[in-house]
């Protein structure tokens, strides 16, 4: 009997490879980065908010000398948009990795919302894939790889109250994951979907900040998760590495929900505290 196979994951899942990354300054998006560049790629740190994405290049930059670049984009903005894809491709030269991470939230019914409103907020979540990938596309194919992950959410799948514009734009990025998929494998190009469920970041904290008591809202949450607990950026940063790499090789135009099972359920109704309350990391 021949010994089994051993794991062998060389120097890096991402050496040599080139990321452009939106919503890099903070979150689930600044989390990825760090981990590209831990797994040996160079990124553009894509946002509106310079400053903090020049801190974290900084930082990244002291562990990894030239791995990290910021640039100010707004997503929402297609010239804005082709210039940082511009500017990643002169800094490093190429461009493997798209991560279309950039996005917002907007709580309301929708009969509350302004045309003006429901525009932005289909053109910072959705337009802004399209924008990238209609830019990204020579590269990704000159690459003879490419990678394309989009940022969706459990809100991809299901309604959840009070977000109807946002529950909109989640559920179109799973129909833009597909087709792209469909449209540019012939080019060598993957596009798949990550979906988040309650992940601890500054846009959960925004969304429980307006209620009197935030901490007990989000235990209210976490009662309809099996698992109990939130999910931290890094959780969801390492289902972006998998469909960023060939350890996904042979998957294209699919979803993974990252969610501590939110999704499995019809109903549920937890017994008391879970093991991974008890001891998030054993
Ligand atoms: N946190 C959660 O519980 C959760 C759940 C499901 C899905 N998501 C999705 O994860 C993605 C990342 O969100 P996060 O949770 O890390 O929150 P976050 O607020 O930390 O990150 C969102 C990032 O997008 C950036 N952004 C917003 N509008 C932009 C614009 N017009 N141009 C450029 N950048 C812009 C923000 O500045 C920020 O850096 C989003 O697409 C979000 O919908 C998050």
């Amino acid at each position: 009997m021949s010994a089994p196979a051993k794991f062998s994951p060389g120097p890096g899942r991402l050496a040599g490879r080139v990321a452009w990354i939106s919503g890099a300054t903070s979150g689930i998006g600044a989390a990825a980065a760090e981990l590209f560049v831990q797994e040996g790629a160079r990124v553009a740190l894509v946002g509106r908010r310079l400053g903090l994405g020049r801190k974290i290049a900084a930082r990244l930059n002291r562990r990894v000398p030239g791995a990290a670049r910021a640039l100010a984009c707004d997503v929402s903005s297609e010239a804005a948009v082709a210039r940082s894809l511009k500017a990643t491709v002169q800094a490093f030269g190429r461009l493997d990795i798209l991560v279309n991470n950039a996005g917002r939230v907007e709580i309301g019914e929708l009969h509350q919302y302004s045309e003006a409103q429901w525009d932005r907020l289909m053109a910072v979540n959705v337009k802004s894939m399209f924008f990238a990938f209609k830019h990204a596309f020579p590269r990704l194919r000159a690459a003879r790889r490419g990678y394309v992950v989009n940022v969706g959410s459990i809100s991809s799948f299901v309604g959840q109250a009070r977000t109807p514009v946002y529950t909109t734009t989640k559920h179109a990025i799973l129909g833009l994951t597909r087709s792209i998929a469909l449209d540019y494998a012939a080019h060598g190009i993957r596009c798949n979907c990550v979906c988040p469920g309650i992940t601890e970041t500054p846009m959960l904290w925004e969304h429980l900040n307006v209620r009197p008591d935030p901490r007990a809202a989000l235990a209210e949450r976490l009662r309809r998760v099996p698992m109990g607990v939130s999910l931290s950026p890094l959780d969801v940063a390492k289902a972006i590495l998998y469909f960023s790499c060939e350890d996904s090789a042979g998957v294209t135009g699919t979803s993974l929900t990252i969610d501590g099972g939110y999704l499995a359920a019809a109903e549920w109704a937890g017994d008391g505290p879970t093991a991974f309350q008890a001891s998030p990391h054993p």
